[in-house]
């Protein structure tokens, strides 16, 4: 019989983890988000908020259903929360240590039939699992930025991973209205192999005096239909993500063209990590 998913959690409230406790909690289910400070979990909690008044805003969502939508979601800094969830999605920032560490946490508390899931990019789901008691109740659940907004979600399955597991995922994301894909373990997995090549060379490009930003931009969104450019996009991913993924897909491929373009180290040092720094390709008010 397929499991229920009336209650799950959600650790790391950073952007993507804030847009998937919104879509879960969207859907009716209690979400139990989890974050280390008190400051991130109030950061975290704000992001929803605004990001649910301006579905509103923009008719997507009813004044009352946005009410209900967010007193579904108790955020906490208490991992303990979790001991009941059926599902956790792990958001934290992308290294695989501070996953493992997260992981290993959540083990302890989380009951055995608790599935354990992983929004990364491009860590190892299997490297993830095998830290775990319970390997094969793991699975990648990689949601696209914005989350509330992006219907795709790639789930990854490894070689140990319970076919029903994956199932019942599918299933719970079909309900919240998303366009799941299935997919094996490999950086980057289906969406990001494709995009990232992408975006690479056309940062590329820019560093090379090639082509400017606007017009790099402006050639995507008018000659292919792509609602932003690769530059504008790369600032709403964040430059610092966008560089890990990069680094990650170079290690398992040791293809060139997943090579890091250099001017992302240096903007990444600078702080230029896009929106949420203000400042990347672009600059934001
Ligand atoms: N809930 C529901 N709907 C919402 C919402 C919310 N919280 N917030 C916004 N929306 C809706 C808006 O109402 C709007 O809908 P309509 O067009 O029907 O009015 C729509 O979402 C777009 O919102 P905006 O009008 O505010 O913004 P926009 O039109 O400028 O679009 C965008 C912004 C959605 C980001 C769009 O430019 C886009 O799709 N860009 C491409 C994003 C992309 O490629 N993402 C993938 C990144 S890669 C990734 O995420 C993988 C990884 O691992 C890093």
């Amino acid at each position: 019989m397929a499991r229920e998913f009336a209650r799950v959690g959600v650790v790391g409230l950073g952007t993507m983890g804030a847009g998937i406790v919104e879509v879960f909690a969207k859907g009716g289910i209690e979400v139990v988000a989890v974050e280390v400070t008190e400051a991130a979990a109030t950061h975290g909690r704000e992001t929803i908020e605004s990001s649910t008044a301006r579905a509103v805003s923009r008719g997507k969502l009813a004044e009352d259903d946005r009410t209900a939508l967010l007193e579904r979601v108790r955020v906490t800094t208490d991992m303990g929360e979790l001991a009941d969830v059926a599902l956790v999605v792990e958001a934290v920032p992308e290294r695989l240590e501070l996953k493992t560490e997260v992981f290993a946490a959540l083990d302890k508390v989380c009951a055995p039939e608790t599935i354990f899931a992983s929004n990364t990019s491009s860590l190892s789901i299997t490297e993830l699992s095998v830290r775990t008691q319970r390997p094969s109740k793991v699975v990648g659940m990689h949601f696209f930025n914005p989350a509330p907004v992006q219907p795709l979600v790639e789930l990854v399955r490894t070689v140990v991973t319970e076919p029903d597991v994956v199932d019942d995922v599918r299933a719970l994301a079909e309900s919240l209205g998303k366009s799941p894909v299935v997919c094996g373990d490999r950086a980057g997995f289906i969406a990001n192999q494709l995009l990232f090549t992408y975006l690479n060379q056309a940062v590329g490009m820019f560093e090379s005096h090639y082509a400017g930003r606007e017009d790099l931009d402006a050639a995507m969104r008018f000659g292919c239909g792509y609602p932003m450019g690769p530059l504008a996009l790369m600032d709403l991913i964040g430059l610092d993500t966008a560089y890990e993924i990069l680094e990650e897909m170079y290690r398992q491929s040791r293809n060139q063209r997943h090579a890091p373009a250099p001017v992302l180290k240096q903007m990444i040092t600078a702080g230029l990590l896009g929106r949420k720094t203000g400042r990347g390709f672009y600059t934001y008010a």
